[in-house]
C-alpha cells in the first residue's frame, strides 16, 4: 500500500516537472522581436542562450513581467556586440527599462523608433560610441524617471524638449561633446529632478534662473564653459548636497551666499569667483570644499571642516589667507 502510494507520488512529481518545463511564459510576439534583434546584432556570442526552442522569459539580458509575461527589461551590458541599436527593439511595447552600457562597438544614432516605447521609465545608453545629436523625440517618453546618456559621442545642443519630461528624477548627459548655451526653456525642468549631470561637455552661457526653484540633490557641471552667477542655486532652505562647477568661467561675488546645512560637496575650482568666503561655510560639519584658482580674498572663516581641508582647496586665489593658508597680514 505504502509503496504504491510512493510510486504514484513520484510519478505525479515527475509529470508536474515535465509540464512545468514545457509551460512557456514567453509571449510569441516578444520572442519573434528578440530573435530579430539577435539577428540584427549578427548572432553574437553574448546572446547565444537565446535559443528559439526555449522560454524567452529565461533568456539572458531580458526579464518578463510576473503577471503579463511580457518583456519589461532589456539590459545589454559589457557585451561584445557590434552595430547600431536595432529599431526592432521598439516592437517590445511593454519595455519599462532599457540599457545599453559599456558596448564600445555600438555606433550610429538613437533610432527614432524608440519614441514608441512610451512605457519606458528608465533609459540608459552609456559608454558606447553612439553619436549624433540628442534626439528631441525622447521627450515623447513621458514616463521616464531616469535618462542616462553619459559617456557617449553625442554632439550639438541639448534639445529644449527634454524639459517636457515631467517625471524625471535623474538626467545624465555628462561626458559627451554637447555644445551651445543651455536654452532658457530647458530651465523649465521637472520639479522632481534631483540629479542633473552635465559635466565634461562644451556647454556655454549661464544656467537658467528658474533652476533656483528646483530641489536638486546633485548638480555636476564641471568642465564646461559656463558663465555668470549660480548663487541662486543656494539658500538656507535648499536641498542641494553636491555641487561641482569646477573648470568653468563663473563670475560672481561669493561673499553673501547662504548655504544649506546638508551641503557636502562644493567644488568651484578654476572659475573667476570673487569676494570672500562666507562665514556660513564654517557651520557645515561635513563639507568638502574646493575654491582654488579663483579671485577670492580675505580670511578663511574658522570652524567646521574648513581648517582640516588641504591648503590646495584654497590656493591660487587673489588674497585668501588664514589656516590652512599662511596667516593674514
Ligand atoms: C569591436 O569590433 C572589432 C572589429 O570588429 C573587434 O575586433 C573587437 O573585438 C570588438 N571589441 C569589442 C569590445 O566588442
Ligand atoms: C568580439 O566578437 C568578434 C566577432 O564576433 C570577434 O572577432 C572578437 O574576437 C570578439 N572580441 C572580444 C574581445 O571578445
Ligand atoms: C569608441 O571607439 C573607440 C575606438 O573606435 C574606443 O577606443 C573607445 O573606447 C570607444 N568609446 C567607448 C565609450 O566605448
Ligand atoms: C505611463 O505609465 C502609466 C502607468 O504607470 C500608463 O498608464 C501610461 O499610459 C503611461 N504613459 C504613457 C505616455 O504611455
Ligand atoms: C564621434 O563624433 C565625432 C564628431 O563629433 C566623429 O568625428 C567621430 O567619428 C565619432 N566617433 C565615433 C566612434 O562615432
Ligand atoms: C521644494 O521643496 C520645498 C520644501 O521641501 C517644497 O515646498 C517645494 O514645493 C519644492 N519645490 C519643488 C519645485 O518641488
Ligand atoms: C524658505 O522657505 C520659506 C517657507 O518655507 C519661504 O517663505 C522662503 O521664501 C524660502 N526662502 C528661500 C530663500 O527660498
Ligand atoms: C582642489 O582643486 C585643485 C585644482 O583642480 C587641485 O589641484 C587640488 O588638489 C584640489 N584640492 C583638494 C583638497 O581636493
Amino acid at each position: 500500500m505504502k509503496i504504491t502510494l510512493l510510486i504514484i507520488l513520484s510519478i505525479l512529481t515527475f509529470l508536474s516537472q515535465l509540464l512545468l518545463s514545457h509551460s512557456t511564459r514567453c509571449n510569441p510576439q516578444d520572442k519573434k522581436v528578440l530573435l530579430k534583434i539577435k539577428k540584427a546584432f549578427n548572432n553574437p556570442y553574448h546572446l547565444a542562450s537565446w535559443n528559439p526552442d526555449t522560454d524567452c522569459c529565461q533568456w539572458y539580458v531580458v526579464d518578463c513581467d510576473r503577471k503579463t509575461n511580457r518583456i519589461t527589461n532589456f539590459h545589454l551590458f559589457a557585451a561584445n556586440v557590434s552595430g547600431q541599436i536595432p529599431p526592432a527593439i521598439a516592437d517590445l511595447p511593454y519595455l519599462e527599462s532599457l540599457t545599453f552600457h559599456k558596448i564600445t562597438n555600438l555606433t550610429g544614432t538613437i533610432p527614432p523608433a524608440l519614441a514608441r516605447l512610451t512605457n519606458l521609465k528608465m533609459l540608459t545608453i552609456s559608454w558606447t560610441n553612439i553619436s549624433g545629436p540628442i534626439p528631441s523625440f525622447l521627450s515623447q517618453l513621458k514616463n521616464l524617471t531616469f535618462l542616462d546618456l553619459s559617456f557617449n559621442n553625442f554632439s550639438g545642443a541639448i534639445p529644449q524638449t527634454l524639459g517636457e519630461l515631467r517625471n524625471l528624477n535623474g538626467l545624465r548627459l555628462d561626458r559627451n561633446k554637447l555644445t551651445g548655451p543651455i536654452p532658457d526653456s530647458f530651465g523649465d525642468l521637472s520639479p522632481t529632478l534631483q540629479y542633473l549631470y552635465l559635466s565634461h561637455n562644451q556647454l556655454s552661457g549661464s544656467i537658467p534662473r528658474a533652476w533656483g526653484d528646483l530641489n536638486f540633490t546633485s548638480v555636476l557641471f564641471d568642465r564646461n564653459r559656463l558663465e555668470g552667477d549660480i548663487s541662486f542655486l543656494f539658500g538656507k532652505n535648499k536641498t542641494v548636497q553636491n555641487v561641482d562647477f569646477s573648470r568653468n568661467m563663473l563670475r560672481f561675488d561669493l561673499s553673501n551666499v547662504e548655504f544649506p546645512d546638508g551641503l557636502s560637496t562644493l567644488d568651484l575650482n578654476h572659475n573667476r569667483i570673487y569676494g570672500s568666503l562666507p562665514e556660513g561655510l564654517a557651520k557645515l560639519e561635513n563639507l568638502y570644499l574646493n575654491v582654488s584658482y579663483n579671485r577670492l580674498c580675505g580670511q578663511i572663516p574658522v570652524g567646521g571642516r574648513l581648517q582640516e581641508l588641504d591648503y590646495s582647496s584654497y590656493f591660487h586665489n587673489r588674497c585668501l589667507c588664514g589656516a590652512p593658508l599662511p596667516n593674514c597680514k
